[in-house]
């Protein structure tokens, strides 16, 4: 009797407690419920709806939208004859990339036991058509040739992961090229005449020669988006901490990535151009060749844009019905700050142990935290420096409108330094040219440069800290 009335108790005390947590689970649950339907509803519903399109919308812009282009890269300069006749291993040897995603299964496990013709030209069209060249737009006969050729973003700033074959396998978006060899795939068209013609607004005695040579200096991964405002080809002077280190360098900078971009100021290289949207719209319209409008009154400046100045290309104009890249402009933004830096993996991309220490010296003994401030990388606000400050050469600051180099991303530098994602001979190169070839070459400049006083364990531990960013 004694024995079920205790049991009776505990059934009654573990029931209460039980109805207590319910009733403090029901009303957590109510909370995040209203927290959740309120995010569902109303104007909270609006924003989140919105931002999931600005995605979607922005995603497809930049990988397949050529604004128009078709008309510069096909019908004026021809590249698609070349494409026409493009055997897919020099397609590969240019450095295009193929997304698998776009393959049927049968197509890519023919690519995996080596039966698919890499020398026939076909193949080349075919990987066109279905729209896995990244890249590469193409507009076909009825008889599978092609008639016309755009290019978009994704051309310079998209790659593959490499999981089906080298040069094959998912697509990054964001993340640049480092093989694309932009200028020799541009000296094939056929009808360079155009870009002569520009550049004699700066040069009038320039030639297809003289084109030919400047467009074939550039190499893998690289691109000279000033060409065509100033016309200057060559960096005279490369030099680092009052050393020559380079006579007459090509004027190309390396493409860099678009990813982890949020938060920063201004972009590019040299900053002084303006924002993501700035830079958006200026490629579209002035390096794409796409239809849009395009206003930037610096232009005008013919001591500094020669070219840009002559050919009026601060003030082009198209009617809004034809516009084909304005409307596309919120979307394409919203999406590339919408990209995340790749992120390393301890013990695999970086040591640990060492990182942790090079934590300690990037904001203490080596300064570096000064420019690249944690963990944007780069400075909330003015992000920009001259070349004086930086002790190197200004050549390619004076040819933005700021005069200056931007303190640059930091974020998912182990990719480049690793090497991953790109042909083994292109991996490294850092700076704006590519001057220093690996980070530990990085931290010797900056260490000759401030006088830190840096030991090689010291400089080692900095480089296993950049590469964990
Ligand atoms: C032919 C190759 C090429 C194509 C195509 C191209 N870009 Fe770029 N992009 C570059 C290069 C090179 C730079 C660096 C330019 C500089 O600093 O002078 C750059 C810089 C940028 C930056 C600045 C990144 C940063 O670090 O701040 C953004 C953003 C960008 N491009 C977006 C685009 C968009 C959007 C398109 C399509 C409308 C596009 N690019 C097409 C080569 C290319
Ligand atoms: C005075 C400001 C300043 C300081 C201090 C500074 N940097 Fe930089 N950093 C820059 C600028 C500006 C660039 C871009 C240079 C260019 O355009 O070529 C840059 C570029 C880099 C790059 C190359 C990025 C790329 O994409 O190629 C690395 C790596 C780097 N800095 C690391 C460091 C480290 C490590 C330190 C400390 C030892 C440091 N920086 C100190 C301003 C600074």
């Amino acid at each position: 009797m004694k024995r079920k009335f205790t049991c009776t108790i505990a059934v009654l005390i573990f029931g209460a407690c039980a109805m207590l947590y319910y009733a403090v689970w029901a009303q957590r649950n109510a909370a995040a419920f209203a927290d959740d339907s309120q995010r569902r509803s109303g104007f909270d519903a609006a924003v989140l709806q919105n931002s999931l399109q600005m995605v979607e919308d922005g995603r497809k812009i930049f990988r397949f939208d050529t604004f128009g282009d078709e008309s510069f890269w096909g019908d004026t300069l021809h590249l698609h004859q070349v494409l026409n006749t493009l055997p897919p291993s020099t397609a590969l040897a240019l450095g295009l990339k193929i997304d698998s995603h776009a393959l049927s299964p049968s197509l890519i496990e023919a690519i995996k036991q080596g039966k698919v013709n890499l020398g026939d030209p076909a193949v080349t069209r075919l990987l066109i058509k279905q729209n896995s060249v990244l890249g590469v737009v193409g507009f076909f006969n009825g008889n599978g040739t092609l008639r016309s050729v755009g290019l978009t973003c994704a051309l310079c700033h998209s790659t593959v992961d490499d999981s089906v074959a080298p040069n094959i396998g998912r697509r990054i978006d964001g993340l640049a090229n480092r093989d694309l060899n932009v200028g020799a795939i541009v000296a094939t068209a056929p009808n360079l005449q155009p870009v002569v013609d520009l550049l004699k607004l700066a040069d009038a005695g320039i030639t297809v020669s003289d084109v030919l040579k400047v467009l074939n200096s550039w190499g893998p991964g690289k691109f000279d988006a000033e060409l065509f405002l100033d016309g200057k080809a060559t960096n005279p002077q490369q030099v680092t901490n009052g050393v020559v280190t380079g006579m007459n360098v090509p004027g190309a900078t390396l493409i860099p990535n678009a990813r982890g971009l949020a938060g920063h100021n201004l972009h590019t290289w040299t900053g002084g151009w303006g924002t993501v949207t700035y830079w958006n719209a200026f490629v579209a319209v002035v390096e794409m060749h796409g239809v849009g409008t395009f206003f930037d009154p610096r232009f005008d400046d013919a001591a500094q844009f020669p070219v840009a100045a002559a050919a009026h290309l601060g003030h082009i104009s198209v009617d809004p019905d034809h516009d084909q890249v304005t409307g596309k402009l919120p979307a394409l933004h919203f999406f590339q700050l919408a990209l995340p830096a790749l992120k390393p993996r301890p013990a695999i991309d970086f040591d640990p142990a060492a990182a942790a220490r090079g934590d300690e010296l990037f904001s203490g003994k080596a300064n570096c935290n000064s420019c690249h401030h944690e963990p944007l990388w780069t400075e909330p606000g003015w992000n920009q420096h001259s070349a004086d400050e930086l002790k190197i050469d200004g050549f390619e600051a004076d040819r933005a409108p700021g005069h200056a180099y931007r303190t640059m991303n930091l974020a998912g530098l182990f990719v480049r330094e690793r090497g991953l994602f790109m042909h083994p001979e292109n991996k490294g190169r850092f700076y704006h040219d590519g001057r220093f070839k690996t980070l530990l070459d990085v931290a010797n400049s900056y260490n000759d440069r401030f006088s830190l006083g840096l030991t090689d364990q010291e400089k080692h531990d900095l480089v296993e800290y950049l590469k964990s960013l």
